[in-house]
């Protein structure tokens, strides 16, 4: 059989749900994922799977959720000085970019069985690139079929929505730019990286999600923004509350909101600002805010309470400061629980919504 993890790894053990309890899993995934992968004494990423790789070029493939970890390691690399893209899986072979004999593609997903990413990675093979699998399943098709594999060590995920899974795969990728440009600032990534799982539990300990639920249970629509590395984080909280609340949700880079989607944002509408630090990113996204307010829309930040984005709320998320890399990762998780709690008050079937799987095994 494929999947090895025990029985008291898959059961419920007292949450109402799968998916809470993976969200509260997360502490201890990520652990898992950085063990023995980093040097205690000079913070160096010391990876098996990547030994010896030096890609000129680096082509991310990778569906839902696991596409948003993809768009967060594209901007990583490019930001260490790698040439970087994340494709949708299912339309990598349309117009294909252009590879070369030491570009690599990296396919990202849990379940290593995504019928989408399989073939994206076929079709790399077919054009002579080397290819890893970045997956949560040891003995996968995408395992067995990459070259290398890089597993994201989140033990099992049985709520269709993946949460710990994204979490994992985000400091994997983040792994793997340390590793490919050792150079870059991966030394402070590192450092963050190792206090994001104390960073992760504060969250989880003291979340004013349920009550954010709450308070917006009735809105006719939910809108997410971020810029920079918020906005992989703003399109994955609006799939969220979109999978298991059925509510209607976009999530938008920050600055494009004026071209188009501020048509639909009214006093119904509430919008979930993904603001941290102080810099030009989260300056411009504050901007964005004080649009939103003045038409009247609600606002929710999630914040690390560095900016004066606060101001402009009717409600706050907190978060932990951190690298502008991993902040990302904590915002994430304010979002999987505001998700979670409008599903639950809505009675919603969360670990297993209408018409989704966990793996999707057709094209
Ligand atoms: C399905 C699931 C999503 C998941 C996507 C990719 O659509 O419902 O939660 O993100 O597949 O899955 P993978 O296993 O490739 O990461």
């Amino acid at each position: 059989s494929r999947v090895e993890w025990d029985a008291e790894e898959t059961a419920k053990s007292g949450y109402d749900h799968y998916m809470l309890k993976e969200i509260h899993e997360q502490p201890r995934a990520l652990r898992k994922c950085l063990r023995g992968r980093v040097d205690e004494l000079t913070g160096a990423v010391d990876v098996e799977a990547l030994d010896g790789l030096n890609p000129s070029s680096v082509q991310f493939v990778a569906c839902g959720t696991s596409y948003h970890a993809a768009l967060h390691g594209a901007s990583a690399l490019r930001e260490a000085g790698v040439h970087a893209q994340a494709f949708l899986a299912s339309e990598y072979a349309t117009a294909p970019a252009p590879v070369t004999d030491d570009t690599l593609v990296v396919g990202i997903t849990q379940s290593g069985e995504t019928a989408d990413t399989l073939s994206a990675l076929r079709e790399a093979r077919k054009r002579g690139v080397e290819t890893l699998a970045m997956t949560n399943v040891v003995g996968s098709t995408a395992a067995r079929e990459c070259d290398r594999a890089l597993f994201i060590r989140a033990g099992p995920e049985i709520g269709v929505a993946a949460t710990k899974t994204f979490s994992s795969q985000v400091v994997a990728a983040n792994l793997l730019s340390a590793s490919l440009a050792p150079q870059s600032d991966a030394r402070e990534v590192v450092e963050a990286l190792r206090d994001l799982p104390g960073q992760v539990q504060e969250v989880l300990d003291s979340s004013r999600a349920e009550r954010v639920a709450e308070q917006f249970l009735d809105s006719e629509g939910y809108f997410f923004v971020g810029r920079g590395y918020h906005h992989p984080v703003a399109l994955e909280g609006a799939l969220k509350l979109k999978e298991i609340t059925y509510k209607h949700a976009e999530g938008f880079p920050a600055g494009e909101l004026k071209h188009g989607p501020l048509a639909l944002v009214t006093e119904e509408t509430p919008v979930f600002a993904l603001v941290t630090g102080n810099g030009t990113e989260a300056t411009k996204t504050v901007g964005n805010v004080k649009e939103v307010e003045a038409r009247d829309a609600p606002v929710v930040t999630v914040t690390d309470g560095v900016s004066d984005v606060e101001r402009y709320a009717d409600a706050v998320l907190e978060i932990p400061e951190t690298h502008p890399r991993v902040a990302p990762v904590l915002a994430n998780v304010q979002l999987q629980l505001v998700a979670y709690h409008v599903a639950k008050k809505l009675g919603r079937s969360i670990d297993k919504p209408r018409n989704l799987a966990k793996s999707v095994t057709v094209e």
